[in-house]
């Protein structure tokens, strides 16, 4: 049994991936240990199922500092504090600088409801359903400075059906959200996450030859 994965997650709403991850650590699923959410923004409904599970909360408001530079600063502190390697964007509305990616370099994963590279950015779920695409989903991969651009690790795919509603898709990809952000999440926790110097493509080893 390797060692649990020392999570750190950032949230700015409900937290709805976050609860996933808790779910799978107390169901053991995930091998991985939450050290502590870190939330931008006061009273969102993500603290309070930090709060459920007991893991440690802490508030950083971004309208406090004068810079990114700082907040991130701020937040490299904190996550470190709680002995934090691994740091999971989990619905986390900052775009975030050097500062914070240098300091968990390598260590930071997000997830995006499309299948990028296509629609990048906010409200991809409606940007896929404006388009017509006949299938979308939501794709975890490696931050790096750019918006929505590191490496990809896995992806779930979402059929679009006519007669969807952007509401009726947008709950579709969170719920396969929740199915991909754990399972990458596990492959790291395994260490089957391999990746190439120099290359943006992933290899996920087999079980026992991480
Ligand atoms: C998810 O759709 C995620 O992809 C996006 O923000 C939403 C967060 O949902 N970045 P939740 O806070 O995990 O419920």
């Amino acid at each position: 049994m390797t060692e649990p994965l020392a999570l750190g997650v950032l949230v700015s709403g409900s937290g709805s991936n976050l609860q996933a991850f808790l779910d799978a650590i107390a169901q053991t699923r995930l091998n991985a240990n939450c050290k502590v959410v870190v939330s931008n923004r006061p009273d969102v409904h993500a603290l309070a199922r930090a709060e459920r599970a007991l893991v440690p909360t802490q508030v950083i408001d971004h309208k406090r500092f004068k810079s990114r530079e700082e907040f991130d600063a701020e937040l490299v502190h904190t996550l470190r504090a709680h002995g934090v390697e691994w740091v999971a964007l989990a619905g986390f509305m900052r775009v975030l600088t050097p500062t914070f990616l240098d300091a968990f370099a390598d260590r930071v994963v997000n997830i995006h409801p499309s299948l990028l590279p296509a629609f990048p950015g906010v409200d991809a779920q409606a940007q896929a359903w404006e388009y017509g695409v006949r299938v979308t989903g939501c794709t975890v991969h490696f931050v790096d400075i750019g918006v929505d651009s590191g490496p990809i690790i896995l992806q779930k795919t979402v059929p679009v059906g006519a007669l969807d509603t952007k509401e009726d898709l947008r709950q579709r990809i969170l719920e396969q959200e929740h199915v991909a952000f754990v399972e990458a999440l596990e492959l790291i926790a395994q260490g089957r996450i391999a990746r190439q110097p120099g290359s943006r493509r992933i290899a996920v080893t087999e079980p026992g030859k991480g």
